[in-house]
Parts: structure tokens; sequence; C-alpha cells
């Protein structure tokens, strides 16, 4: 009865009030519609799941038998390096020692380490990872065959390994994706590893860990990048050579967050002037990155920078980056699986030698009676 009341007597200023907010409403939608088509903040369109391929479980009902994931771990595990065995022979034949005394990293880390692809491009035709028809060796794409071999190199480790799709954003190249989903990351994961997908571990048996300690990355460094060659080209503009964004190692903790946040922001010409340059001209994040974040982050623990050509470039020792796209990164996937395949199966040759084997050169013709 008294609601009844207040609301005759409160009508025309209410219809008033829910006209204007109506009208503000419908306003703001398409006020914010402008903005969002502005800088193309749309919703992509999700990838249709459609399995191509079925898996096939054991009999029980259990394990998946073909998980390629845990069979190319026991594949290789025989084959991986000790995270603290003091000297690795790389590919390159040459020997390459952990630092003296003790070692920081000493226990797997497992699933507590992402290998982290991401892409603005949504590519899904013949030979793209997303692309879901059976996908034939004669068709793959080179990003698809970089990004396949990351997959499998956290699969050998036991890492986990995801690929995000990031929207353009409008304002800025399309490189700069990385940066908020290399963040994000680094808050559910202890150690990110982005690559870029023509950049890759060149030796798939010697685990991160290894590198870890090779490199000396303490557990509250924020973040590893690797040192481009030291060309006038590479260099910021006061001289300093730049880290390339390609590859990126980033350990989930506070600095880390404020130092990728700040990168992401830099371009808004608050804390850095000058900095929206680098949102469209070459080498953008990277370049942002060089020319102001290093310098304001300069605690020990903030940025380790990796040596040329360890970890960057077409012949880098432990991460290779292939910046002239020169190589076949599907050559080097075939090469590292025939390897190790090589290996295994003489390995296996000799694990069952009495089987495989018998030795009859103590012995003279006429041969009888003999067991083979
Ligand atoms: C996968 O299994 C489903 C249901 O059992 C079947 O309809 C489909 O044809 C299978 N697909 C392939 C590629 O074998
Ligand atoms: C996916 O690849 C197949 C060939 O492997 C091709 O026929 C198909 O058109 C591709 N799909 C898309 C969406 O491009
Ligand atoms: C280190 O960074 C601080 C800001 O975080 C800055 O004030 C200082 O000048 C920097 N030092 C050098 C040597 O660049």
């Amino acid at each position: 009865m008294l609601a009844a009341k207040l609301c005759t007597s409160a009508m025309s200023p209410m219809r008033l009030m829910i006209g204007l907010s109506v009208i503000l409403f419908i306003f703001g939608i398409s006020f914010f519609g402008t903005i969002m088509r502005q800088y193309r903040y749309e919703t992509l369109t999700p990838l249709q799941v459609n399995r191509p391929y079925n898996r096939t479980q054991d009999a029980a009902g259990g394990a998946y038998l073909d998980d390629p994931t845990e069979l190319l771990w026991r594949l290789w595990r025989p084959m991986v390096h000790g995270i603290t065995e003091k000297t690795y022979r790389a590919a390159d034949g040459k020997d390459y020692h952990l630092p003296d005394g003790d070692q920081i990293w000493t226990e797997p880390l497992g699933k507590k380490v992402l290998i982290l692809d991401t892409d603005s491009r949504f590519a899904h035709e013949a030979g793209n990872l997303l692309n879901q028809t059976r996908l034939l060796r004669s068709e793959v794409e080179k990003k698809t065959a970089g990004r396949l071999t990351h997959m499998v190199y956290a699969g050998i480790h036991g890492y986990d390994y995801r690929f995000v799709r990031v929207p353009d954003f409008k304002d800025r190249h399309g490189t700069w994706t990385k940066v908020p989903v290399i963040r994000e990351a680094a808050r559910e994961y202890d150690v990110v590893v982005f690559l870029d997908a023509d950049a890759g571990f060149v030796n798939m048996n010697l685990p991160l860990e290894w590198l870890l300690n090779y490199w000396k990355m303490t557990k509250d460094t924020s973040l590893a990048l690797a040192k481009d060659p030291d060309s006038e080209h590479n260099q910021d503009s006061k001289g300093l050579v730049l880290l390339n964004t390609g590859f990126i190692i980033a350990q989930k903790n506070d600095r880390t967050q404020e130092i990728l946040q700040e990168l992401e922001d830099c371009p808004n010409d608050e804390r850095w002037e000058g900095c929206s340059k680098w949102k469209f001209d070459w080498a953008h994040e990277q370049r942002a990155f060089g020319e102001y974040i290093r310098y304001d982050y300069n605690k020990t623990t903030d940025i380790l920078a990796l040596k040329y050509p360890e970890a960057n470039g077409p012949v880098g020792s432990f991460v290779r980056h292939d910046w002239f796209k020169k190589r076949d990164p599907l050559e080097d996937m075939q090469n590292s699986f025939m390897d190790m395949l090589v290996t295994r199966t003489h390995m296996h040759f000799h694990e069952q030698l009495k089987h495989y084997y018998t030795d009859l050169g103590h012995m003279q013709h006429p041969l009888s009676d003999v067991e083979i």
C-alpha cells in the first residue's frame, strides 16, 4: 500500500530518470562499441574443436597407450642429461661446464615450467598447427614445426606446454601481444619460457634446469633474455646492444609482474617519454625494453643478459633463433628425432646383446651343434 503510494507520487520524475538512464545506457554501449572497434579488441571466433584423431586406451580403459608426450618422454628419458651433471657435450662438439660449487637448481621442476607459444595471427590453412586435418609431413609450415618441437621438448622434460592465441592490439604491432601473455602465465607457473616460433632448444635432451644452472639464474631472478649480436643495427640510442625478445625466461615473482606491466604500459609515454614510437617502429617491445625498461630495472636480480650466441641466432649453442628464416625447422625436428632413434635402437641392441648377438669368432669350420 505504502509502496504503491510512493510509487504513484514519484511516478513522473522516476520515469524521467529511467528514460534518461536508458538513453545514457544506449549512448554508453554505442560509444563503447566504437572504442572497441577502434582498438579492435573484439572477441575472436574460437576454434571449433573436432577431433580428427582418436586416442587408444588400454584394455582396462585406463592409460592412453599412444599419448605421444608419454611415449617421447620414455624414448628420450635414458638420454636426458643430468640437471647437475658437470659437463655437457653439445651438438657442436664443444664441451660446456657448469659453474664450480653448489648448483642452484637441483630438482626437476616438472609442471612448474611452462613452455609458451603465442600468436596474434590466426592461421588454419593446410600445414598450420591449428588446422585439424591429419597433418602431412610434406605440408608442415615452418611455424608448425617450431611449435611442435617446443611441445616435444616440454614433453621430454615433463614441463607444461601451451599455445595462446592473442587478439591483435590495434594500437601497437603484433609482437607486443606476447608481453601480457607472459605476464599472466608467470602468475601461474614458476618459470615461463617464451619462444618465438622460429626459436627453439637446440639440444632436446638438455633440461632447462641445467641451463638455468649454467646461466647462473638464481631463484629470485625475474627475467632472462639473450643479447643480440653487437652491431650498430642492434643497439639502443646509448649504444648498448639490445636483448632479443624472441626467447624470454620469466620467473614468478612480484618484480617480474612489475617489469612486464611497465613494458606493456611503456607506449603510453607516462613513465618514459617517447616510448610510443616503438608501438609500430621496429623493434617494437624489444626496443622499448632495451631503451627504457632495463635501465630502470637494474638490480642484479631483475634482468639476466645471456651471452650471444648461446641463446640466440641461427648458430645458437643452446637456443637457436632463425632470424633470417634460412633454416628448416622441420628438418631440425626430424634430425633430433632420428638422432634419438638411432641412439636408442643402438642402445636397445646392447641392452639385449645376449639375445641379438651370437659370437662364433672363437670357432672354426666346420660349425656343428651351434646354438644361434
Ligand atoms: C573416432 O571415433 C568415433 C566414435 O567412436 C568415430 O565415429 C570416428 O570415425 C573415429 N574417427 C577416426 C578418425 O577414426
Ligand atoms: C586444412 O588443411 C587441409 C589440407 O590438409 C585443407 O584441405 C583445408 O582447407 C584446411 N582448412 C582450412 C580451414 O584452411
Ligand atoms: C637504476 O634504476 C633506478 C630506477 O629504478 C635509477 O634511478 C638509477 O639511475 C638506475 N641506475 C643506473 C646505473 O642506471
